[in-house]
Parts: structure tokens; sequence; C-alpha cells
């Protein structure tokens, strides 16, 4: 197989956002956009890939590291100019490039394979992507003659007559021969209308020039969803929740009401847990099996769930650890905690994590017992089999030794031995 590199098109400035983060950088579903982005490039065997940088290109090249190559578009000339600034690293290639606009998060990789396979069984010099949608406003149209051929992509703001009624689109998602793609974008000219130079224009030149373009539609309209707007925004985390959470509940977890449950991307949930709703799950977390989630919880990045674990209404763990068979029913807070397993946690009981200055770690060990409205003032550690009475606070450094008992603000421990 030919190799492919990709260039992600990512210098926009996102003005229809009306943030001071660059567009890129919002999130859907606890990532980043371009996050999708890379991903499905990086998935479908993307040898390089090449994002290119503008708007905010300090802070997106922070976020993308050291594996992505980055070139920096001077002046935002639209995407054709931007495709032509990665022109000098692509000197010498042969292969085919894969071209992704940084702000599509909800295509599959299962789509570009078959643009990629498409491209190389019709041996085109450009296959790209395109999508029926309900709703074209604000997409490229595409143009087809009378024996369906493309012949041109008509920006939005250039369509007029019937060309606006046309509803299959431009996901933007282009797979070139690289050195017919560098030939080709020297003849594109200035929209007069935008001041930018469009790749789009380069399907008109290919046509007219008898070379063969080449198309794929997709089968799940919503994968070419750009993100423009806020609203966009919200419409994309909507339908790739319902994603996450389809694939969950076909992976055996009860989620009781998907509307009002929140998951992000690569949470793992074992068997039969049952999620009820109202539950936030955000990413880095993992949960066992037969636990029982929520009404009303909250799961922070960096927390993990052992098997049989209930954590009930208003409840929130973050960055903790939470061994099996262990019980948080009703309210309370767990932050940077390691507790073991067969624990009780009694309703209102609260770890202060941080101190003003640092996040500190609370230790409860198996068997424990913290009774309600008790306050555990990070560091300290609670012994195994120790039970903290109700309306104590454990003061900051520490330890109630294993099987005793500890009681009062602040908590003394009044007997060594638990019954
Ligand atoms: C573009 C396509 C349109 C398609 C739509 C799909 C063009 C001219 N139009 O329109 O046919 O239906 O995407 O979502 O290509 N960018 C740069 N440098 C620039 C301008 C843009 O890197 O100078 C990047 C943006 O960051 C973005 C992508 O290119 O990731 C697309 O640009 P955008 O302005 O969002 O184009 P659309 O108007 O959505
Ligand atoms: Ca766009």
């Amino acid at each position: 197989m030919k190799e492919i590199r990709a260039i992600i098109l990512a210098a926009g400035k996102g003005t229809r956002m009306k943030s001071s983060t660059p567009k890129v950088l919002h999130t859907v579903c606890g990532e980043p956009i371009i996050q999708y982005v890379l991903d499905v490039a990086k998935e479908v065997g993307s040898k390089k890939i090449y994002a290119v940088l503008g708007h905010g290109s300090s802070q997106v090249r922070e976020y993308l590291g050291t594996d992505i190559y980055t070139v920096e578009q001077q002046k935002l000339l639209g995407t054709a100019d931007a495709v032509r600034c990665v022109e000098k690293q692509l000197n010498n290639y042969k292969g085919d490039v894969l071209i992704l606009c940084g702000d599509t998060p909800l295509l599959r990789k299962s789509v570009i394979k078959n643009i990629l396979r498409k491209h190389k069984k019709t041996n085109a010099v450009c296959t790209f992507l395109t999508a029926v949608v309900h709703n074209p406003d604000g997409y490229g149209r595409i143009i087809r003659g009378d024996s369906g051929d493309v012949v041109a992509i008509r920006e939005d703001k250039d369509a007029v007559g019937y060309e606006r009624e046309i509803a299959e689109i431009n996901v933007g998602v282009y797979c070139f021969k690289s050195a017919d793609l560098f030939k080709a974008l020297k003849q594109i000219k200035l929209n007069p209308k935008k001041k930018e130079f469009y790749l789009t224009d380069i399907i008109e030149i290919f046509y007219e020039n008898k070379v063969k373009i080449e198309s794929v539609e997709t089968e799940d309209s919503t994968e070419g969803l750009g993100i423009n707007t806020r609203n966009d925004l919200a419409v994309a985390e909507g339908i790739l929740r319902q994603r996450i959470l389809k694939e969950l509940m076909l992976s055996g977890v009860t989620i009781i009401d998907p509307k009002t449950t929140f998951i992000d991307g690569g949470v793992k949930i074992g068997e039969d847990t049952v999620i009820r709703p109202f539950t936030v799950i955000e990413k880095d977390v993992t949960i066992g099996k037969k636990c029982a989630v929520g009404p009303f919880c909250r799961i922070r990045s960096g927390s993990k769930i052992a098997d049989h674990v209930q954590l009930g209404n208003f409840t929130e763990v973050s960055r903790s650890k939470v061994g099996p068979n262990t019980i948080m029913k009703h309210f309370g807070y767990l932050g940077d905690s390691l507790v073991g397993a067969n624990v009780n946690i009694g309703a209102g009981a609260v770890t202060a994590n941080y101190d003003g200055q640092a996040k500190n770690v609370t230790k409860i060990s198996d068997g424990a017992f913290v009774g309600s409205d008790s306050v555990l003032i990070a560091p300290v550690r609670v012994g195994k089999n120790a039970y903290i009475g109700a309306g104590s606070v454990v003061t900051k450094g520490k330890s109630i030794p294993d099987s005793s008992i500890a009681v009062g603000v602040p908590a003394k421990v009044i007997s060594k031995k638990k019954k």
C-alpha cells in the first residue's frame, strides 16, 4: 500500500465561536475537537501528520506536542493557501495526502478508510467525502453534471439559485495524489467575495483538465458536522455522547436514562454496572463490574472504581481509588483518596483534600467505617476496620490505628479495639 501522510487544517480564526480560545481546542465530550481528527488520521495509518496553525498557534502547538509536525500559515488566506504551507515539507514525496479539517470531530475511521480504498481502487487523483444533509447552509455544495460526475464544489457564499437547494455537501476530507495536488493549487485564484483561496476550487480545475475525481458519501451524515459555532459544539456533544452511551450499553452496562447521563470518551465500565440518571463521568475513569452509580453522581478524571461499589446520590469522587464492595450511598466527597475494600462511608462524609496550597491524600483502609458527617483533613490515614464516629473531625496528619474507634472534634481514639 502507498504511503499516506495527513494534513490537518487548523489555522482558521473560528470567528463564529466568539472565543479567545482557538476553535480546535474547544472540547467535545472531554477532548479538544482537534484530538478526534488526529485520532482518525493516526488510526488510518498516516505516517506523518502536519498541522497548519495560525490563529492561537502557540496554544495549539503546545497542546499537540512533538509527534505532530506543525507549520505556520502567516496570513489566513483560505484553505488552499493553508495546504500550500506544507508544500516544502512534501517536496519529494510521491505518495497520497489525506487532508482533514481540524473542526470535524465526528468523523469515523471507517469512512476515511472507504475514501482511501476507493482512491486506490479507482486510481483517482482526488477522492473526497460528501454528505447529504437536511440543512446545507454554510457548507460547500457538490455540483454534479448530467452523468452524475462531480463538476465543482460551490461555496455557500457563492451558491445561487438551484445550487442553494443542493443537499449534498463537502465535508472537507480529501485524498490527493500529492504531486497533482500541489501542481493544481498553483492555479487556484483568489475568491473575490471572501478574498481567500478556496481549496474547493481545485475540483473544478481537475474537472476542466479531465483529471479523475471520485467521491464517497457518508452513510451517517452526522459524521460530516463541522464546528463553526457554539451551537454546533453542543450538537456535536449530543451526537458523540449518544455514540459513547450506545457502545457502553452494548458492552453490558445499564444506563437508565441516556438523556441525562454524561460520560466522556474512553471511560471503561464493567458488565452489569447500573448508571442512574443525572450522572457525570469524566475521561480517564474506570469503573468495575456490578457497581451502582447515581442518581446525581459525579466521578471525575483519574478515578478508579473497583467491582461491586455503590456511589449514591450527590456523591463526588475525584482522582481517587475505591476498592471492591465499598459503599458511599449518600452525599459526600472523596478527593485524592485511596479507599480500600468493604469500606462504609456515611452520609455527608467529606475528605478535605485541599489545604489552600496543596492537595493531600486520604487513605481509608479495608473494612473501615467512616461515620456520617465526618471530615477527614488530609493527609490522614484511617486504619483497617477502624471506626470514625459520626460528626468527627480527623485532623491533619493523624493516623487512626487499625481496629480502633475515634470520635469527636478533634477526633480522639477512645478504644483500641473495635468490638
Ligand atoms: C470549508 C469548505 C466547505 C466545507 C466545509 C466543511 C473551503 C473553502 N470550504 O468551509 O466546502 O463544506 O469546510 O466543514 O475549504 N483554515 C485554515 N486556514 C485558512 C482558512 C481555514 O487553516 O486560511 C482551516 C480552518 O481552521 C478549518 C478548516 O480550514 O479547520 C476549514 O475552514 P473553515 O473556515 O471552517 O471553512 P468552512 O467555511 O467551514
Ligand atoms: Ca468549518
